[in-house]
């Protein structure tokens, strides 16, 4: 599998960036759900409240370090050309779906990241040092911060159940293979369906 995309697939850096940001994001939601639910001296797996903070907070901030190169790999590495069997509509809509969730790979660690250190609480990184606080305490920029921060996670769900409902759709009822185009060396290009009528590829 070329590292670089070509002009009909992804190449293996797109795939890495793509799955290990889902990977990271999955964490993020099971490690924002659980602590938010526990007590503060609950623990849940062996892992203590304060642990499950601390590592949401240090796993969100690799996951804008990986965000950045992702941008950048997008920016610079050419996208291939669209599957051949989405609609024109698809496209577009795939298109927003994807700039909404660029928009969140950025919005959630920035907003968590000024939440937490303009609410005074800091950043433990990995539990082994403590990030010095650019920001000062400033608790209207931390409510504000924080808010941002709980709506986004709800906004970008609707964004990714949009982006997986065009994908799973091809792939289980349309049957045309199309997450192998995101997936390691497998078919290199998704097979063609027919499309609706009136709806025509470009
Ligand atoms: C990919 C990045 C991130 C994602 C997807 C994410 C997601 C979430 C989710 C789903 C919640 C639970 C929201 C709720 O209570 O309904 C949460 C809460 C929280 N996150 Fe993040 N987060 C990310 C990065 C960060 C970072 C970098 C920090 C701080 C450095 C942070 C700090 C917090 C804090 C303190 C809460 C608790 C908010 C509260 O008091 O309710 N997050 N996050
Ligand atoms: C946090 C979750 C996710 C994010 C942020 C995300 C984001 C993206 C983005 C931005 C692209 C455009 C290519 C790029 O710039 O890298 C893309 C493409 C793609 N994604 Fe996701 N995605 C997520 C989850 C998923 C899941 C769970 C699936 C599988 C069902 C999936 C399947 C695909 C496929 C097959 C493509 C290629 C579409 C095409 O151009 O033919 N994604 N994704």
């Amino acid at each position: 599998m070329p590292i670089l995309n070509d002009a009909k697939s992804y190449g293996a850096l797109t795939k890495f960036f793509h799955w290990v940001i889902v990977g990271l994001f999955a964490f993020q939601y099971a490690a924002g759900y659980t602590m938010t639910s526990l007590g503060s001296q609950d623990s849940a797996l062996g892992f203590t409240q304060g642990n499950y903070y601390n590592w949401h907070k240090s796993i969100g901030l690799i996951a804008l370090g990986f965000a950045f190169f992702r941008l950048l790999n997008r920016h610079y590495n050419r996208l291939p050309k669209w599957a051949p069997n989405l609609t024109k509509s698809e496209k577009r809509m795939m298109h927003y779906y994807e700039n909404a969730l660029y928009l969140a790979m950025f919005l959630m660690p920035v907003s968590g990241f000024v939440y937490v250190m303009a609410g005074g609480y800091g950043v433990h990184f990995l539990e082994i040092t403590h990030l010095p606080n650019p920001i000062g305490k400033l608790s209207q920029l931390a409510t504000i911060a924080k808010w941002t921060h709980i709506l986004s996670s709800f906004a970008i769900l609707i964004a990714l159940a949009a982006h997986m409902s065009v994908v799973l759709r091809h792939q289980l009822v349309l049957k045309n293979g199309l997450v192998w185009r995101m997936l390691p060396a497998r078919a290199r290009s998704p097979v063609p369906t027919p499309l609706p009528a009136g709806d025509k590829a470009q």
